[in-house]
């Protein structure tokens, strides 16, 4: 999946404009389908993001016997199968690149009759599992992973899982959605307590669905016995997705972007507080909900950045938003600072050092500390080369770069932006960048 053939060529521009929506939210989506599939009853989902990510936790629970079907680009209809409904697998389930399918399947797994491996692409493969693999050994799974707690992912089929009261280490709303899918089939309740609030997507969608889940502060508590009856789910846009736009609105020259349908749901939306106190002129213009999530359309016009110590207290909500805010620093005047964010070594690729690597390669001063980055940032960018590392995000936010660089930038190895965001080129294109994609580069 990594595809290093693919990369972006960039001529720098200044002006943007757009009116256009992003689409849907990869969190959401993977749910969509776990939760649709163990469902009683015929699912519909709306706005589902058709990325690989996505399409791969899909093609999993295809595997696992569960009817799915795509009438349309962003549709699926998903037959419910029912808790106990799904059936084993002979051959390695494959979550490619996507980190939540394989935390969150580990967790759906775990307390099923029957074995599974899950196996992912290189990326994943040197990915931390143990996050999930004890909480999970705690609750009785038998699960088989290499000497560094990495994927294959050999999952015994369960005797029997009993609850736990569990206090997460990190902050991962993959820790938490794991333990709770567990949950599903465990003895008991299960409780899963954060250090600090992340994405609440599975505790609100087992609730729509009918589970017994109770939410109070950090705490999550969810006792099994409930069956889930299907319901419509209508997936928003991925503020994940909008931010680019966010992002290359502030730091063009000129123009106006409009952003619609974007999932605001205060979980993911650090990136926007940190650019408003950037000095980002940003409004959001128009306010609605979508099956229970706030979403919106937000308007962004280019103005002066200000750099900015961002809140350690704020990095779980704008935990994927640390390469598209990179961008906004280092073209921000003053010095804007990061720390507390550990968990970006351990992303897609280590995003602490890809950035830096990448800013540098744009003459930015910048400095990486264990859990974070200093970024000096000046008024006009170089050109240069940019190993994205097949890092879509990291992909995607140097794109951004060229709206500020004296000279041509090529980001290298981007196939993996299909993961998250098909189509992000042709947008980026149709809103004023100079980009091209070329295959078959080195
Ligand atoms: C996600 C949670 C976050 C985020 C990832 C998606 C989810 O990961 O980085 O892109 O859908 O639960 P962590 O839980 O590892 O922080």
């Amino acid at each position: 999946m990594s595809g290093g053939k693919r990369e972006y060529r960039l001529a720098p521009a200044m002006a943007v404009a757009g009116d256009f929506a992003v689409p849907g939210d990869k969190s959401v989506s993977h749910r969509s389908v776990m939760l649709g599939a163990i469902a009683r009853g015929t699912t519909r989902v709306t706005g589902f993001l058709p990325g690989a990510d996505t399409l791969a936790t899909a093609a999993i629970l295809r595997q696992l016997g569960v009817r799915i079907e795509r009438p349309g680009e962003t549709e699926l209809i998903i037959e419910g199968v029912g808790l106990h409904g799904l059936r084993g697998s002979a051959q390695d389930l494959d979550c490619g690149n996507a980190g939540t399918a394989m935390r969150l399947l580990a967790g759906l797994l775990a307390g099923q009759r029957f074995a599974s491996t899950l196996v992912g692409d290189e990326s994943l493969t040197r990915r931390p599992m143990r996050r999930v693999l004890d909480p999970l050994a705690r609750m009785g799974a038998r699960i088989e992973a290499s000497a560094a707690g990495t994927a294959p992912l050999r999952i015994a089929p369960a005797e029997r899982l009993v609850g736990i009261d569990y206090s997460c280490p990190v902050a991962s709303a993959q820790v938490k959605s794991c333990v709770l899918l567990a949950g599903l089939y465990a003895e008991g309740q299960t409780r899963v307590v954060e250090p600090q609030a992340t994405r609440d997507y599975t505790e609100r969608m087992l609730a729509a669905l009918g589970a017994d889940v109770t939410v109070d502060g950090l705490a999550v508590s969810l006792r099994p016995g409930r069956e889930l009856s299907a319901q419509p789910i209508a997936v928003p846009g991925d503020f994940s997705s909008a931010a680019f736009f966010l992002v290359a609105g502030a730091i063009a020259g000129s123009g106006e972007l409009l952003v619609r349908n974007v999932g605001l749901n205060p979980r993911r939306t650090g990136l926007l507080d940190t650019l408003l106190d950037m000095g980002a002129d940003i409004a959001i213009v128009e306010r609605s909900e979508v099956a229970g999530e706030p979403v919106g359309t937000l308007r962004v016009r280019p103005s002066a950045l200000r750099g900015v110590d961002v809140p350690v207290t704020r990095v779980p909500d704008m935990i994927d938003e640390f390469p598209a805010f990179a961008i906004a620093a280092a073209c921000a005047s003053g010095t804007s600072r990061v720390r507390g964010a550990h968990e970006l070594r351990v992303k897609e690729s280590d995003r602490i050092a890809a950035v830096a690597r990448g800013l540098e390669a744009l003459d930015v001063a910048v400095q990486e500390h264990p859990d974070g980055l200093d970024i000096d940032g000046r008024s006009r960018l170089g050109g240069g080369s940019i190993d994205s590392h097949g890092d879509h995000r990291i992909a995607m936010s140097f794109a951004l770069a060229s709206l500020r660089a004296e000279a041509p930038i090529r980001v290298l190895d981007v196939a993996n932006v299909d993961t998250s965001f098909p189509g992000f080129a042709a947008l980026a294109a149709a809103i004023g960048l100079n980009i091209t994609v070329e295959e078959g580069g080195e």
